[in-house]
């Protein structure tokens, strides 16, 4: 099946990557949040994003800022994805506002509709359980920037069917895109380990064992990482990383995710990384 419409319920830090990717592949975008002010952001992320696409890489195409319009609507109604032929769900990494919307979406979706959880760490056997039709939902972790990232890790619930895998693997396809499919337990794989990672380097961080730009500089210049685990946190968003890091507390009950209390000092301060403009480092406004 050839997918033309996807629903993205939430256009946050990894929604409007979600968007942008989607917008760059031809596939036609529905784009839902809680308010036409946040919509508002998105879309000239999005845009922005869009416009810089075929600089960052060579195999993603120059669209106008009329092409890239003509590709998405943006909505505050749920109701408006009834059209869409699989969903990307992306709202905040909260049980119960998950919860929440995967109770809307059985009620607005067809019965045959597939729904990728773009979760951090939370199960995708128990985000199913939120709806009567576990067999369609399929984990889907992404990461930013959508657009240049070339594979995902997928994840498979418990009843989550083969028809919904296959599904999802056909729209990964159009969006050149490979899957590394994995089973389902919280934080998965990517997380369950990088999250101790992070959480660490702010330990390292807030026992002035070194700097923040040293923590990072050891990981790219010694180990040849892409990105520090500091930035990597203030890329994700430090609000994101501390949710993940209390739910996979709470699923493992385990203290060795236990947050670490310079970051979540950080997000109350609203310092929640590079979309804030300030976490662990500033950055200047683009
Ligand atoms: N940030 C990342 O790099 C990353 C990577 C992979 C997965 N994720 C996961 O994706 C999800 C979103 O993460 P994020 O970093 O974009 O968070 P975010 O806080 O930046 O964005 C979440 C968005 O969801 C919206 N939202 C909340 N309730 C909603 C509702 N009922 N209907 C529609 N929209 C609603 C919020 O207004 C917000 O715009 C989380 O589950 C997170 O764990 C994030």
């Amino acid at each position: 099946m050839h997918i033309n419409e996807v629903g993205v319920l939430g256009a946050g830090n990894i929604g409007v990557g979600v968007v942008t990717d989607l917008v760059l592949h031809g596939v036609r975008a529905v784009v839902v949040d809680v308010s036409d002010e946040v919509l508002a952001n998105a879309r000239e992320t999005i845009l922005n994003n869009v416009r810089f696409a075929p600089m960052l890489s060579k195999s993603l195409p120059r669209l106008s800022k009329q092409e890239a319009l003509g590709r998405m609507q943006f909505t505050t109604d749920i109701r408006d994805l009834s059209s869409c032929q699989f969903v990307i769900e992306n709202v905040t990494e909260n049980w119960q506002i998950k919860e929440a919307v995967y109770r809307q979406l059985e009620l607005t979706m067809p019965p045959d509709i597939c729904l990728g959880a773009n979760t951090s760490c939370i199960a995708i056997t128990r985000i199913a359980s939120a709806t009567r039709r576990p067999a369609n939902v399929v984990g889907l972790h992404l990461m930013n920037p959508v657009h240049l990232k070339p594979t995902v890790e997928v994840i498979r619930g418990v009843h989550t069917s083969d028809r919904t895998i296959e599904t999802l693997l056909g729209l990964f396809a159009q969006l050149d895109k490979e899957a590394i499919i994995v089973e389902d337990l919280p934080g998965f794989v990517s997380n369950r380990i990088s999250h101790l990672f992070m959480n660490e380097a702010a330990f390292v961080l807030q026992d002035r064992v070194a700097t923040a730009s040293q923590i990072d500089a050891i990981f790219k210049k010694c180990f040849g990482h892409t990105m520090g685990p500091l930035e990597t946190a203030d890329l994700i968003g430090l609000d994101t990383v501390v949710r993940s890091l209390d739910v996979l507390y709470e699923s493992y009950q385990d203290s060795k995710y236990r947050c670490c209390p310079l970051m979540r000092k950080l997000v109350h301060a609203g310092y929640l990384g590079r979309k804030a403009g300030r976490g662990f480092y500033e950055y200047p406004k683009e």
